[in-house]
C-alpha cells in the first residue's frame, strides 16, 4: 500500500488513506472508518425506529401515549371501584348513626374531636358558652341522630356555627354525634340557659 502521508503530518498510520481531491484550506481528511461501537449503536437506532414505527404505527404492537393514558386510566377505575365496594358508602340513617351511639370506643374518639374543635364554643364539657348547652334537654335543631348529624355537617351559619363536612368524615360525625348523645343529662357546672325546645328523649 503507497504512503500517501503528506510530510510533516505525523498523525495517522501508514495504512491511513487520505480522501482524494479533498483539500480546502490546506486541510486533507483521512478516509478512517468509524469506531465499531459507534457504528453498532448507530446502526441500532436504525434498527429501532423501523421496530418502532412498524410497531406503534402499523402492526400496533406498541402503545401510543393515549392507549397507555386510557388502559392506566381503566385501571384506576377498577380500583376505585373495588375499594368502593369493598367501603360500602356511610348511610345517614337513625340506625346507623344509633350504631355508634352508646358505643364507648365511638364517643372516646368523638369526644378527642369535640375537644379540638367544638369545645370553643360549647363549652369543654357542653355547658355551652357561643354555642348552645348540649347537655340539656332542649334542642334548637331537634335531637334525633339524624338532627345531629346534619347539623354537625352543616353548621348553621347564620348563627354562627360553620360546617364540619369537610373537617370530618361520615364516621367521625357519628362519633360527635355519640359523643354530643353521651352529654345530656350530665348536668355541668355554669350551664348556659336552655335553648330551643324542650325534647324529653
Ligand atoms: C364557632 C362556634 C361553634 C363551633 C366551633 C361549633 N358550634 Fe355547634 N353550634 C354553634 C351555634 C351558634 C349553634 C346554634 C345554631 C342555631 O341556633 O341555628 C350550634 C348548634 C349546635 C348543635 C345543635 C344544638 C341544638 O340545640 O339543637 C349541635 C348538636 C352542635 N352545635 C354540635 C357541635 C359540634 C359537635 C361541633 C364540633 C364539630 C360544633 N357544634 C362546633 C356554634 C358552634
Amino acid at each position: 500500500m503507497q504512503d500517501e502521508h503528506t510530510p510533516g503530518n505525523d498523525s495517522g498510520t501508514s495504512q491511513d488513506q487520505l480522501i482524494q481531491g479533498h483539500t480546502y484550506d490546506g486541510i486533507q481528511e483521512y478516509d478512517n472508518p468509524m469506531p465499531g461501537w459507534w457504528v453498532w449503536i448507530f446502526v441500532g437506532t436504525a434498527i429501532f425506529a423501523v421496530y418502532y414505527v412498524l410497531g406503534i404505527n402499523v402492526f400496533g404492537f406498541i402503545n401510543t401515549y393515549e392507549e397507555d393514558l386510557d388502559e392506566s386510566l381503566a385501571q384506576l377505575a377498577t380500583i376505585r371501584s373495588e375499594h368502593a365496594a369493598a367501603q360500602p358508602a356511610f348511610t345517614v340513617d337513625e340506625e346507623t348513626i344509633g350504631s355508634y351511639v352508646g358505643d364507648s370506643e365511638k364517643i372516646t374518639a368523638g369526644a378527642a374531636s369535640y375537644a379540638t374543635v367544638c369545645a370553643a364554643c360549647h363549652g369543654d364539657v357542653g355547658q355551652g358558652l357561643i354555642g348552645p348547652n348540649l347537655t340539656d334537654e332542649y334542642w334548637i335543631k331537634g335531637n334525633t341522630n339524624v338532627d345531629i348529624y346534619t347539623i354537625i355537617t352543616q353548621g348553621s351559619l347564620e348563627k354562627g356555627m360553620p360546617p364540619w363536612e369537610g373537617a370530618f368524615s361520615p364516621e367521625q360525625r357519628a362519633e360527635l354525634v355519640a359523643f354530643v348523645r353521651s352529654l345530656e343529662g350530665t348536668n355541668p357546672p355554669n350551664p348556659k340557659a336552655p335553648e330551643g325546645e324542650k325534647i324529653e328523649s
